[in-house]
């Protein structure tokens, strides 16, 4: 009898963690006005985001255009049930973050020494040691705290990275009282057999639940990594509205995964994510409206669902 391999299986639900107002946002040169990030904040929200990133709190020097994340913080109108984070690299970071009154705060460190040292200036342990004094002391005054682990699928400096090496960061991390290190592809460059062999690494290690993904789209293999993460049993996926956004201190890194693109995808296949879609899109607009370009979105670009004159 022919050996029929069984049908992937996939979760009922996925949470949804918005990066727009922070990763879509840092890379663009013309500041864009406070009162335009409080509005995509709570557009964002009003289509049903329940988990977002609205700024970070990192050196206004090194990142200009995130040096009024604390005025943001203090504009938004909050709902209930609603998750605001703010990213931190320090000490310095999580005073801030406390002052602005969010919910959850991300640290970050990269799987490759080089972009490590070009985002934040300094090796990857003296960025765990950075740690020592944000993470505990946030965790006691009840914030939450998540961690990424950038350049999981390739860095723009040295380019292939050993996952083993993210691995003992992210083990770290968790150890450290992280609830979920969400995985970077960076520069966007992953492929999903890759993924599979990255996922299988860390599932061997780590929960699954405290694992989540973090795709740039930048060659378009975002979805197909996403497909592959879900068989594997990922629940939270990293996106941006209408695709906006980039690091700056990774050249060549394009927009996060489409928020739009995701939820599309998701829904089509059954899984609910809590988001209204036509409102997400009109969220798309105001983010295109506030940087004054064209965004990449693909359902951004094709709208919700087009008929046939
Ligand atoms: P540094 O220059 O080595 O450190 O920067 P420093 O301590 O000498 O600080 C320089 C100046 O900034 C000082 O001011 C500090 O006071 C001030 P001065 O004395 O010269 O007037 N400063 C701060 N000000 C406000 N808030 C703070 C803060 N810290 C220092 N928290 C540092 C080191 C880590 C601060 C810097 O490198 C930095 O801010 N880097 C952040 C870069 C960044 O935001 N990159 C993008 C985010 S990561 C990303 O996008 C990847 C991700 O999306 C996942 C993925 O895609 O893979 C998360
Ligand atoms: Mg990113």
């Amino acid at each position: 009898m022919e050996d029929m391999a069984s049908p992937p299986r996939f979760p009922s639900r996925v949470s949804v963690y918005e990066m727009a107002p922070r990763d879509g946002l840092q890379n663009e040169n013309a500041q864009v006005a406070t009162h335009s990030k409080v509005r995509l904040v709570e557009a964002l929200v009003d289509a049903g985001i329940t988990r977002i990133e609205v700024g970070s709190f990192v050196s206004p020097k090194w990142v200009p255009q995130m040096a009024d994340a604390d005025e943001v913080c203090r504009m938004i109108e909050r709902r209930p049930g609603v998750t605001y984070a703010g990213l931190c690299p320090n000490a310095r970071g999580l005073e801030r973050a406390i002052a602005a009154k969010v919910d959850e705060i991300a640290v970050f460190v990269s799987a490759s020494e080089t972009h490590n040292l070009k985002n934040v200036n300094k090796t990857t342990a003296q960025t765990l040691k950075t740690f020592e004094p944000v993470i505990g002391p946030a965790v006691e005054r009840g914030l939450r705290v998540r961690a990424y682990v950038s350049t999981m699928w390739g860095c723009p400096y040295e380019g292939e990275v050993d996952p083993k090496q993210g691995l003992k960061l992210a083990k770290h991390l968790l150890g450290e009282g992280c609830y979920q290190v969400s995985l970077g592809d960076t520069i966007g460059v992953g492929t999903p057999l890759q993924t599979q062999r990255i996922l299988e690494l860390f599932a061997a290690e780590v929960p699954i639940e405290q694992i989540a993904l973090h795709l740039h789209d930048t060659r378009g293999t975002a979805l197909a990594n996403v497909l592959m993460g879900l068989q594997m049993g990922v629940t939270t996926f990293d996106a941006s509205v209408a695709g906006l956004g980039g690091c700056p201190y990774a050249p060549g890194a394009a927009g996060n995964l489409a928020t739009e693109d995701l939820v599309y995808t998701l829904h089509g296949m059954g899984i609910e994510t809590g988001i209204d879609l036509q409102k997400l899109w009109q969220a798309g607009q105001v983010a295109e409206a506030i940087v004054g370009r064209e965004l990449p979105g693909k359902v951004h670009r094709a709208g919700v669902r087009s008929l046939a004159r």
